[in-house]
């Protein structure tokens, strides 16, 4: 009985109930098939998803409600973008905001990243990888469930291009000094900058980072460049 008993992987997020609007859960039945890739162990050709050539190729990894992903994927046209989420709301949420503002660089996947990010993507295929504020998981019990950890990252660095740009940004001062200790055992990446960034002006803030502020938070911006 004991040995049939699954072993259940730490995963970095808790899947709620959240309540689906009616726009959002008609954003997903009409344009899900359009907009959503279905997740599997096939490698994303993004020239061919996006009937596109040479255009930068850059991730997100939990968008959230998905309007800052959003707002960066009309700012810059030049590129294409995939957003990951496991939140059907922020789904909903960012179809509805590619329909509002009619962009065809962005889709999405549904799916926990560690898994696509392992499965769906090509070695040193990505541009870029934006992780916006990931959940901080601060109590310490919980510290095991934080994604950013230095297995993650290295494996986020077999799919960057040479001298593509992973950017993280965190409210949680202890989770920004955890991140630089778990990139220093990773030799597959150099600090852009210093360790910790002014928020640069192509991140616009986003909707955790918005609440943290009014919380008096601070934000720590970290660009790790691959070599
Ligand atoms: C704290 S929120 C930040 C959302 C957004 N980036 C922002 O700044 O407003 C972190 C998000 O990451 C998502 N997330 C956490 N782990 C994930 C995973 N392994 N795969 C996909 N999404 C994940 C959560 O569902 C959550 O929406």
């Amino acid at each position: 009985m004991e040995e049939n008993k699954k072993i259940r992987p730490i995963r970095s997020y808790v899947l709620r109930q959240g309540r689906l609007t009616k726009h959002q859960a008609e954003a997903i039945s009409l344009y899900g098939n359009d907009l959503i890739i279905p997740s599997s162990n096939d490698l994303i050709n993004w020239d061919r998803l996006f009937s596109s050539k040479e255009k930068r190729s850059i991730l997100e990894i939990g968008f959230g409600m998905g309007d800052t992903t959003a707002e960066i994927a009309k700012r810059f046209p030049q590129n294409n973008y995939i957003g990951i989420e496991v939140h059907s709301p922020g789904v909903g949420n960012l179809i509805n905001k590619i329909k509002a503002y009619n962009l065809n660089n962005l889709r999405i996947i549904q799916h926990d990243a560690v898994e696509v990010v392992e499965n769906m993507f090509a070695d040193e295929s990505l541009d870029a990888v934006h992780i916006f504020f990931p959940d901080p998981w601060h109590k310490k019990r919980h510290n095991k469930r934080r994604l950013i950890r230095a297995e993650f990252l290295r494996k986020v660095a077999t799919k960057l291009k040479k001298n593509a740009y992973l950017h993280i940004a965190t409210d949680w001062e202890d989770y920004a000094l955890w991140i630089i200790e778990e990139f220093k055992v990773c030799k597959e990446y150099v600090l852009k900058t210093n360790e910790f960034q002014i928020k640069p002006d192509h991140r616009p803030y986003t909707k955790y980072e918005k609440r943290g502020l009014n919380l008096g938070h601070n934000v720590w911006d970290i660009v790790f460049m691959r070599i």
